[in-house]
């Protein structure tokens, strides 16, 4: 056989690519991973504003729609929902193809834990799904908000969490992120590599801290409001 036959013959034999291995997708689930987990902190970061009053907010909110001459947000948004489809494309696939390959007499407790890990990353990515569109509803587009002014950030935060339903579903949703992320920067940490028992108690540490952190202070927006502390 000819250098070229064997050459055609080896192409159509080619061997499962990187997004094929469960490696790959855990690798795309791990950057994606990073970069939603970087914006939910700079998210909650820029929301302190909120705690300087209405011109400090307003002010902030409309560099993000400005910056560089508008593209900004546009690329902004083109990246997240880039980042949010890989995310939940990896996951899925990774939950079908585990579902596919396991083993049939694999010990019960072993498998007891990983399906509870993987089972609260499923549902809690779920809620999180559901939280991002009807957020996106009530503080961008204004569509599910009962008194949406265009371009006044902190009266549509303010008015959007006087309704105690819509400041109950915003804690829950956090709850879940934090359940999230909490396993989200555990496996991350594991994908680098971090597994050795020392590092076990640093891993969890770091994870925590992290969660109790973008969690806790997100959840103080809606408790703020309610209890007429921002007003
Ligand atoms: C209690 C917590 C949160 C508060 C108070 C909050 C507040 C806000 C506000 C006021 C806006 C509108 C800014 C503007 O355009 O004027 C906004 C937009 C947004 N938020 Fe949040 N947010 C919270 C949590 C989250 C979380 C957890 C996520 C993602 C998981 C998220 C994702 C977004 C996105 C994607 C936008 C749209 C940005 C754009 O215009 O493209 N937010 N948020």
């Amino acid at each position: 056989m000819s250098v070229a036959e064997q050459s055609i013959v080896g192409a159509e034999d080619r061997s499962p690519g990187f997004l094929d291995s469960s490696v790959g997708r855990k690798v795309v689930m791990a950057i994606t991973g990073v970069v939603l987990f970087g914006f939910v902190t700079v998210h909650m970061l820029g929301n302190l504003t909120s705690y300087m009053g209405a011109e400090a907010m307003n002010h902030y909110a409309e560099f993000l729609h400005t910056m560089i001459h508008g593209m900004g947000i546009w690329v902004f948004r083109a990246v997240m929902l880039t980042a949010v489809a890989l995310h939940s494309w990896a996951a899925l696939s990774l939950t079908l193809s585990n579902r596919a390959a396991r083993p049939v007499g694999y010990r019960a407790q072993q498998r007891q834990a990983a399906t509870w890990a993987s089972r609260t990353m499923r549902w809690s990515g779920v809620i999180l799904g559901i939280f991002i569109i009807f957020h996106l509803l009530h503080l961008t587009t204004g569509s599910v908000h009962p008194s949406f002014i265009k371009g006044d950030a902190y009266h549509n935060f303010v008015t959007g969490f006087q309704v105690p339903a819509v400041a109950a579903f915003y804690i829950l949703a956090q709850l879940c992120l934090g359940l999230h992320m909490w396993h989200g920067v555990w496996s991350f940490t594991q994908t680098l590599g971090l597994v050795h028992p020392r590092y076990n108690g640093l891993r969890r540490n770091f994870a925590t801290v992290l969660t109790i952190l973008v969690v806790g202070v997100n959840i103080s927006y809606p408790v703020a409001v309610l209890t007429g502390f921002i007003h």
